[in-house]
């Protein structure tokens, strides 16, 4: 039997950054092709047959692919500089749970598949969870083919130049309609399990949350000659925002990041002419997060008018509040030695999949609570009960 261990050291080193320890998984790059085939390797190195849907997410199945099949996964993209455990964590806790099932000899009453969605981050084309949003018919093909990454590609011309056809991607009913059950176990993004003294949980909901894109236009002029009453600086308005945006998110008791900022021309002695910032804004209730969302455009707009800056903004993606399944929820937790139940402000595929069938997450301990960042990290004990409770349900779920 491949064991949780010899799995995770394979995988570790695609990807990852010399530099800073990071990973830089990014759909349809190099190393994103070579996990996809570690995965696809692996996955037949257990017996399982691998295949790819119209959207390039990966299934490795146990059995025919079939009606009512238990499915569990996650995703192997990461965030730029990202740590080694969100997604990954998932994807390998699957395959050698499947692992440990085959080597018990267990019978199955239902099919059993780990997947391994593409593009969960959004991290280079922008829209988080693409892969399950395709397949659930949440996105159109025809957006979903010109987003573009900041090098100007588009989702269509990567895919296809990793030698998948994209003419083809979209809403897929008859996969979906293969799923009986959904479970996705991840590392948790937070402190809530070190909390609780636990090393493995349950999720109950995810926070709404959403991608705004703001544009700050102003103009471009010469840094040791332009007056200060004479300039026109929308750097000065982000700043503004960004002070903002944190004072509104601390109101409402939600979140507002701005994490990614671009800038034109980008030169030390000329004020800027563009700053292009992305906001991710996550609440509690979407009413909390509209009004942090509309507070800050507010606030963006009006200091603009003092700077004579032009301020736009576009909604690139917004996910509602997920309520995960309350009876598949309460049967992990028991069957996982009562693990606490607990929500996340951070977005999953198993979010998207949960308006279209039964879905739970069970989350294992980390013990700073980092993440997106390289100082992510669980305890080898952790993992390893983290894959025994995984273990533990899908038997539960695929013998019954
Ligand atoms: C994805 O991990 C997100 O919640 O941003
Ligand atoms: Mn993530
Ligand atoms: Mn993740
Ligand atoms: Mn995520």
């Amino acid at each position: 039997m491949t064991g949780f261990d010899e799995l995770w050291r394979e995988l570790l080193p695609i990807g990852r950054a010399a530099d800073t320890g990071g990973y830089r998984r990014f759909s349809w790059t190099p190393d994103d092709v070579s996990g996809r085939e570690w995965f696809a390797s692996t996955a037949a190195s257990l017996g399982l047959s691998v295949e790819v849907d119209r959207n390039g997410n990966q299934w490795a199945w146990w059995g025919a692919p079939g009606p009512d099949a238990v499915v569990t996964g996650s995703h192997l993209d990461s965030v730029p500089d990202g740590g080694a455990f969100d997604g990954p964590l998932g994807v390998v806790s699957s395959l050698a749970a499947v692992g440990a099932l085959r080597a018990r000899g267990t019978t199955l009453s239902r099919p059993l598949a780990v997947v391994n969605f593409v593009e969960e981050e959004g991290a280079r084309f922008g829209l988080p969870c693409l892969g399950s949003r395709l397949l659930t018919g949440a996105v159109s093909p025809d957006r979903a083919r010109e987003l573009r990454d900041p090098a100007g590609v588009t989702w269509a011309a990567a895919m296809d130049a990793a030698g998948l056809d994209a003419s083809g991607i979209g809403a897929d009913p008859a996969r979906l309609g293969l799923i009986g059950t959904f479970v996705e176990l991840h590392v948790e993004q937070g402190r809530g399990l070190v909390e609780s003294g636990s090393p493995v949980g349950v999720a109950s909901a995810i926070w709404p949350h959403g991608r705004w894109r703001f544009e700050f236009a102003g103009e471009a002029n010469h840094a040791g000659t332009t007056r200060l009453a004479d300039r026109r600086d929308p750097m000065l308005t982000f700043a503004s925002t960004v002070l903002g945006a944190r004072e509104q998110a601390a109101l409402a008791g939600a979140l507002a990041t701005f994490g990614r900022v671009s800038v034109e021309p980008n030169g030390t002695n000329a004020i800027a002419s563009l700053v292009r910032a992305w906001l991710d804004s996550r609440a509690p209730d979407s009413a909390s997060l509209e009004r942090v969302v509309e507070a800050v455009t507010t606030l963006a707009a009006e200091r603009g008018d003092r700077d004579g800056v032009k301020v736009t903004v576009t909604p690139e993606s917004t996910t509602p509040v997920v309520e995960f399944n309350a009876d598949l929820r309460d049967e992990l937790s028991a069957l996982v030695g009562g693990a606490p139940v607990l929500p996340t402000g951070a977005g999953h595929d198993a979010g998207v999949l949960s308006a279209h069938v039964p879905t739970a997450m069970l989350f294992v301990r980390n013990p700073t609570g980092v993440s997106h960042a390289p100082g992510e990290f669980a305890t080898p004990d952790d993992c390893v009960l983290g894959v025994e409770a995984l273990t533990t349900v899908l038997e539960h779920l695929a013998t019954r």
